[in-house]
């Protein structure tokens, strides 16, 4: 459920971009079982970083309605962009979101699942966020003893930067990992991405090389996955609206298969915005894509 309760504030007033009530109407005829609902916690506090009443209502009423209707739901700390660059300077800052959205939620059922920050950025040390990732996770077990907590690495939570990952001693984890290689593929024509802003035109066919590129990457998961004992979820995946929507399909299928090979539990990025199943205003699904990613 990207590109809601994550995008930036406006300047001058209390900005939330609303989860709408067609969307359930649109999900229920699918057969996704879990959201993964992405919030931008750090823009919405006050100045000694107390989150602020509207917003904390507004994800409480997303989480609601999602758990309301028997979805798993994936709540994180996203665009907190301090901390994706520098996550020791932020530390105290992101341990302070999480003791607020710990308390707020301690009583929520176990279908709640946290996920402790999204995407550190390539600049980050895997040693330095091993230290604050592992401190997040004490700081959420404060008031959540039981609850799943989703763990991932740096270099924009890619595969790689899972890999360097030295989880905390914890029974009730789950590991996460964003996919979206090739960039130039996935992202080409994407504004925010700019060594990709510039190319157009890139098909991905499913050659046997480009599909072994995509095991290789998930083997070395599953194997460290194997090592540490811990299940993995496949948090972000997409092809952005500028490719083919051929070349998305293939693509798109072939990722969405090879994680139900390996096993892992898969989010797409995302419902309605650029990489969308579905279109921002109408409830009118990309069905290729759907297709693609359900089979
Ligand atoms: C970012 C989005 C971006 C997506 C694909 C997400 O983690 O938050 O802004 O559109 O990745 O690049």
């Amino acid at each position: 459920m990207g590109d809601h309760l994550e995008l930036k504030k406006h300047s001058d007033r209390e900005f939330v971009y609303p989860i709408k009530d067609w969307y359930f109407d649109v999900l229920a005829g699918l057969d996704f079982d879990h959201i993964r609902l992405p919030a931008r916690w750090s823009d919405h506090c006050d100045d000694s970083f107390k989150i602020q009443d509207y917003f904390m209502q507004a994800v409480k009423k997303a989480v609601d309605d999602f758990l309301a209707r028997g979805y798993k739901v994936v709540l994180n700390v996203h665009h907190f962009n301090g901390a994706t660059q520098d996550p020791k300077a932020y530390q105290d800052q992101l341990f302070c979101l999480w003791r607020q959205i710990g308390e707020a939620f301690a009583d929520y059922p176990d279908t709640l699942i946290f996920e402790v920050m999204n995407e550190p950025q390539h600049m980050v040390s895997a040693a330095d966020w091993n230290d604050v990732q592992n401190k997040a996770v004490e700081v959420i077990r404060e008031t959540n003893k039981t609850r799943k907590i989703m763990i991932g690495g740096v270099n924009w939570n890619g595969y790689d930067g899972l890999l360097q990952v030295e989880p905390p001693k914890d029974h009730n984890l789950i590991a996460t990992f964003h996919y979206y290689h090739p960039m130039s593929f996935t992202h080409q024509g994407a504004r925010w991405s700019p060594e990709n802003t510039d190319l157009k035109g890139i098909k991905w066919m499913g050659t046997e090389d480009e599909v072994k590129a995509i095991k290789q990457h998930f083997q070395l998961v599953y194997d460290w996955s194997k090592a540490k004992g811990i299940e993995v979820n496949l948090g972000e995946f997409g092809a952005y609206q500028t490719g083919d929507m051929e070349s998305r399909v293939r693509w798109t299928k072939c990722v969405r298969e090879t994680a139900e090979e390996f096993g892992f539990s898969f989010t797409y990025w995302e419902f309605n915005y650029g990489f969308g199943i579905c279109e921002r205003e109408a409830p009118v699904l990309r069905k290729p894509l759907v297709d693609a990613l359900l089979g």
